[in-house]
């Protein structure tokens, strides 16, 4: 092996320094492309369609997370979904009856999976553009008769969001009464308590590492304040 004197090596490593400069400059300015979309997975578990284009929740969400969450994390629950419950009875159930049989499951995988799947689509029905930008009639009044008002409302579910230990999610609900906020852990939902999903705050890191690092509580607040859509919301209540 040829020996390589400290000038030498000096001088080399000067160059590759100055050639390596305009690439890493590049590469830190070039934007990420989004990931490609996946193919639909086989099977009788269907995700549902992006009800908006990636870049609708910017900047509350960015494209890249919404791409991310959708493409990968939502979609590969349908994939497992889909090769886990080939020839067993949970094929022929709906999502919903699906995650409370697989309740009952030892093997959480079926419960796991099934959870998360209905819990993506409970998420991104909610930020449908083009609804009421705030609760009104019948949901404000309950939400103002349970919280005192919307503001009070909102600072309760992020600091009950904050509480979530590692993943999970923190919904308001309806059980056929009143109106309550809850946490759910992993991909556990309000289906497993017979309560109606009202709006659901996704807070795995997936949802929002990417766009507000670990700053949780304003990532909620974020999504609270601009991109619900109340309509849809005021839906659920009355179904
Ligand atoms: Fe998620």
């Amino acid at each position: 092996m040829p020996k390589i004197n400290r000038r030498a090596f000096v001088a080399t490593a000067a160059a590759a320094a100055t050639l390596a400069t305009p690439y890493i400059v590049q590469a830190q300015t070039q934007p990420v492309p989004p990931p490609a979309p996946s193919p639909p997975a086989p099977g009788p578990f269907k995700q549902p369609p992006l009800p908006f284009a990636e870049t609708a929740l910017a900047p509350v969400i960015g494209a890249r997370t919404v791409a991310l969450q959708y493409s990968r994390h939502h979609a590969g629950y349908y994939t497992n979904l889909n090769s886990i419950t080939k020839g067993t009875p949970y094929a022929s159930m709906t999502l919903p009856q699906l995650v409370v049989e697989a309740n009952k499951d030892k093997d959480r995988r079926f419960f796991n999976n099934a959870g998360q799947a209905w819990n993506h689509e409970i998420y991104w029905e909610q930020f449908t553009p083009g609804g009421a930008r705030a609760p009104e009639k019948r949901l404000l009044e309950l939400i103002s008769v349970t919280f005192g008002s919307l503001d009070e409302m909102k600072n309760k579910i992020v600091a009950s969001a904050g509480t979530v230990f590692g993943s999970g999610w923190t919904w308001l609900v309806h059980d056929g009464s009143k109106i309550e906020i809850v946490n759910t852990a992993g991909g556990d939902g309000p289906l497993t308590s017979g309560k109606t999903a009202l709006v659901g705050i996704d807070v795995w890191e997936h949802a929002y590492y990417l766009d507000y690092e670990n700053r949780r509580p304003e990532h909620v607040k974020a999504v609270l304040d601009n991109i619900i859509n109340w309509d849809v919301v005021a839906d659920r209540l009355k179904a």
